[in-house]
């Protein structure tokens, strides 16, 4: 918990999540792939490669033939709040962050609390641009809330224009954000030429409960799962498949851009391991290939526990969710499930099995859109947690424990997809 809550609290955007799981890989042996450069692959060897600085795939290879991947899905984004390209206004003497949304989140819960700014600058120099990842790692901006007695009826339900309602404060007017990000930087105002800015939300990750049981943070989802897949692929044992880490960037926006799970990266990373390891036959490898695709769950609201199916509800520290959608948002079936069970068994992590009511179309995520590019049978897990897109989300301290485990156990399993629908399961002792 101490290495995931650092991890998170230096994460604010998925530039910084990228480059600290990047560090993590680094320090575990890792060696680092450029897109634009040709790869000279070794059998045993392990890499990873990023795009746009903001999505990474980590991958070991076998020391002998390479059959198939095992792999593992996540996202580094998380909702936020965005800088428009003219990211300045003043309004009553205050100076003001013209920002937009990012993704889904709920709005009320970004009121009153210290935020700040991070993202990436696009840097002048005399050779072209460079790009530069910028944190003002300080208690920066804060978005008020109407007092009740000019909003009377705030708690009957709230309804919150982006344009108008959530202008974050960040000093008194004159203040300047791309002076102060530059500065951040350590690189001149005049030099910045664009920028990819976030409203971060500045709360560490902290615990709580009767036994310190919960952790509250903001982006659990899906910070939680992508340090899971990172620690499990580090941690397991040398297996006779390939092993691969994915996490992808843009989820939360609908997956559909360069570094998304709707784009070739995947299918270039897998074709370009194989060349490297001279697979003749591309399509057989990923037709053979396994992926957990992982993104939080919602736990069982206490207060709203009528919102859940009855027989299909999880809770935190409940183990590791499988999430099943019979509209295929999530890519779990029948065989996929027994499979991951079945490593979850091995591991001795518990699972719980997850499905919306029949009337709520719940959300989407990744796993399913990352198959349309590279096809394989595919499972959709998580972990249960508490107000999922909120500024701050909770979940069960023992469940991240519990996915690790089971990552490192899927890794370490050789799951062989033999036929169309049958799965031979076999474990190195
Ligand atoms: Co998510």
């Amino acid at each position: 918990m101490d290495g995931f809550m650092k991890f998170i609290q230096a994460s604010p955007t998925a530039f910084h999540a990228v480059a600290n799981l990047a560090e993590m890989l680094v320090a575990a042996g890792y060696q680092a792939l450029e897109e634009r450069q040709p790869w000279r692959l070794q059998r045993g060897g392990r890499y990873y490669v990023t795009r746009n600085g903001s999505a990474l795939i980590a991958f070991r290879l076998p020391e002998g033939r390479l059959d198939h991947y095992q792999l593992v899905a996540s996202h580094a984004d998380s909702p936020a709040f965005k800088l428009k390209p003219n990211p300045k206004r003043e309004a009553q003497g205050y100076a003001l962050l013209n920002v937009e949304k990012y993704g889904g989140m709920i709005m009320s819960t970004w009121f009153d609390r210290p935020l700040s700014v991070a993202g990436r600058l696009a840097v002048r120099t005399p050779g072209g641009i460079e790009t530069k990842r910028v944190y003002l790692d300080r208690d920066l901006a804060l978005i008020p809330n109407m007092p009740i007695h000019f909003n009377r009826d705030v708690n009957d339900g709230v309804k919150l224009n982006a344009q108008v309602d959530m202008l974050p404060v960040y000093g008194a007017a004159g203040a300047d954000i791309l002076a102060l990000a530059a500065e951040a930087a350590g690189v001149a105002v005049e030099d910045v030429a664009g920028f990819d800015l976030f409203l971060v939300n500045r709360d560490a990750p902290r615990l709580w409960g009767a036994q310190g049981e919960y952790i509250a943070s903001p982006r659990l989802d899906d910070l939680e799962c992508a340090y899971a897949s990172i620690r499990a692929l580090i941690g397991a044992k040398p297996s006779a498949h390939g092993d691969m880490a994915c996490v992808f960037d843009n989820e939360e926006v609908g997956s559909g851009t360069r570094q998304g799970a709707d784009s070739t990266l995947l299918t270039d990373v897998l074709t370009r391991a194989a060349r490297g390891m001279d697979v003749e036959d591309v399509e057989a490898m990923i037709a053979g290939s396994f992926m957990l695709s992982a993104d939080n769950a919602h736990a069982v609201h206490p207060n709203h526990p009528e919102q859940y199916d009855a027989e299909n509800r999880v809770s935190m520290n409940g183990g590791v969710v499988v999430k099943f959608n019979t509209a295929q948002k999530y890519t779990s079936d029948g065989v996929s499930q027994a499979v991951f069970e079945a490593l979850c068994k091995r591991a001795g992590v518990p699972v719980q099995r997850f499905a919306n009511r029949s009337d709520i179309p719940g959300g989407s995520t990744l796993g399913n859109i990352a198959n349309t590019h590279a096809s394989m049978p595919s499972v959709d897990i998580g972990l249960a947690q508490l107000a999922m897109h909120s500024a701050n989300e909770s979940a069960g301290v023992r469940d991240l424990g519990y996915m690790i485990d089971a990552m490192r156990t899927f890794h370490e399993t050789e799951i062989e997809v033999a036929g169309d629908g049958d799965v031979r399961i076999s474990w190195a002792d």
